[in-house]
């Protein structure tokens, strides 16, 4: 046997995910196990899942099994499920890969070691899905070693149960973490060269409104925002139902906390808004993006949008394009609406025809898309501030960074620039995704 055993981890999904894959890798790494740089040189596998659309489902059904041929390459290596699909499918999974040695649910993950040890003594399949949340000390992530930004869960689950939504259901009800416990997290993150945290959960404008956190997340940002040595505080998501003044107040009379508000609309019309029980209407929405934008002008607002939602006639998503017309968001992230076994909106009549749903959302992202690169035109001349990331992707000769409104920004590397600095970019050409400019000197 090798001396030192490996790992993988697979993440699908949105940041809370993220989250638990860092969580994952803590105790693995604090086992003793190291990271592996590709799966077919791992002793063991994890693929931390997501449900929330049938296609994340499809493409994650599609992973695994392409990873039976690393199983029969190796029998001794270890593949496990985590995360919201095996949370939602359990057994089901076994069934479809049977090549899978476990499959552990949303509130397991403080447990991996004691699921890849009864693999590793049984060798047979271990299922281990709970319906409650255990009180497991998180793990400060300890694989962060050239990391400029982390995720920080201020809270679990959610209780808002949108009609469309598994998430409450493959995530619990709300749970919000102790004040002290988050802003000493924060303070050894930025001990260790953090400069940016993102606060995560999925409703963060109702954090501590449960259990005995006596705070609310306005108090939790003012804090925040007092810790020495990091520049920058997003956090993700918002609901424009529990938005408020305060926070807005909060955002704008701080150092560190980006001017970006991601308010995810959903719909541009009332009765959707009502079917989708997202508790605000159009106009209360309008309002909250007129109290940030006087406040804050020089803000971004971004959103989400379903398209498709049951119900939604001609009349009704022409209701969404105007409104998204009058909203100008800086961008959005445009779904097709996906039937989830066991929400209220799965077995809703009048479901709509796929081919209706995607020439729908074509008609949505083209208009959207004109007004990301009409408001990232305005930018161009102007000198922004941008956090390195490092080295583009796509380009080793140009470097990468975001501006405070979550902008990227690409430039080509001059040698002097280093990955966490704050540093000037004068932006030469805006795109609809992207700003290209050069390093002010
Ligand atoms: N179908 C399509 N989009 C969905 N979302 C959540 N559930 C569904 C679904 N069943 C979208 C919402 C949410 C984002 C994270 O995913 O827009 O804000
Ligand atoms: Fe889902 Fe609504 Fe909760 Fe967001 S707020 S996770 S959309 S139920």
């Amino acid at each position: 046997m090798k001396e030192q055993q490996t790992y993988f981890i697979y993440t699908f999904g949105c940041q809370s995910n993220s989250a638990d894959s860092e969580q994952l890798a803590a105790q693995l790494l604090q086992a003793g196990y190291s990271a592996a740089s590709a799966p077919d040189e791992a002793d063991l596998i994890i693929l931390n899942t997501c449900c929330i659309r049938e296609s994340a489902e499809r493409k994650i059904y599609g992973k695994i099994g392409e990873l039976k041929k690393l199983k029969i390459a190796d029998p001794q290596r270890i593949i496990g499920v985590a995360g919201c699909l095996a949370q939602k499918d359990k057994e089901k999974l076994f069934a479809k890969a049977p090549h899978l040695d476990f499959v552990m649910g949303t509130f397991a993950v403080g447990h991996l070691l004691e699921h890849v040890n009864r693999v590793k003594e049984n060798r047979e399949h271990v299922l281990s899905v709970w319906e409650q949340a255990d009180e497991t000390q998180r793990l400060r992530p300890s694989n962060l070693s050239g990391q400029i930004s982390a995720w920080i869960p201020i809270m679990y689950g959610c209780n808002n149960f949108c009609t469309y939504c598994i998430v409450p259901y493959v995530r619990g009800r709300e749970r919000s973490r102790p004040v002290n416990e988050i802003l000493q997290e924060i303070a050894a993150l930025a001990e260790q060269g953090i400069k940016e945290v993102t606060l995560l959960g999925q409703n963060v404008n109702s954090y501590g409104k449960e259990g005995d956190v006596k705070a609310s997340f306005a108090d939790l940002l003012r804090k925040a925002d007092t810790i020495k040595g990091i520049e920058r505080i997003r956090y993700m998501t918002s609901h424009p139902r529990d938005m408020n003044q305060q926070v807005i107040d909060v955002v704008k009379n701080s150092r560190s906390i980006c001017e970006h508000f991601h308010l995810p609309v959903q719909s541009g019309n009332d009765s959707i808004l009502k079917a989708m029980n997202r508790g605000y209407r159009i106009q209360d929405y309008r309002a909250l993006v007129n109290a940030i934008r006087q406040t804050m002008p020089e803000s971004s607002l971004t959103t989400d949008l379903i398209v498709g939602f049951p119900g939604e006639t001609d009349e009704l998503f022409n209701q969404t394009l105007e409104f998204v017309r009058e909203m100008r968001f800086d961008a959005a992230y445009t779904f097709l609406y996906s039937p989830r076994s066991g929400t209220p909106a799965a077995t809703m009549p009048e479901q709509i025809p796929s081919a209706v749903k995607k020439s729908r959302l074509q008609q949505l992202m083209d208009i959207q898309n004109e007004i990301s690169l009409q408001i990232n035109k305005q930018s161009e001349g102007k000198v922004v501030e941008v956090l390195v990331e490092g080295p583009s992707k796509n380009d080793s000769s140009a470097f990468v960074g975001r501006t405070r409104t979550n902008k990227i920004v690409i430039w080509k590397y001059t040698g002097s620039e280093h990955i966490g600095e704050l540093l000037p970019v004068r932006i030469d050409k805006a795109q609809t995704w992207v700003l290209k400019g050069t390093l002010v000197n």
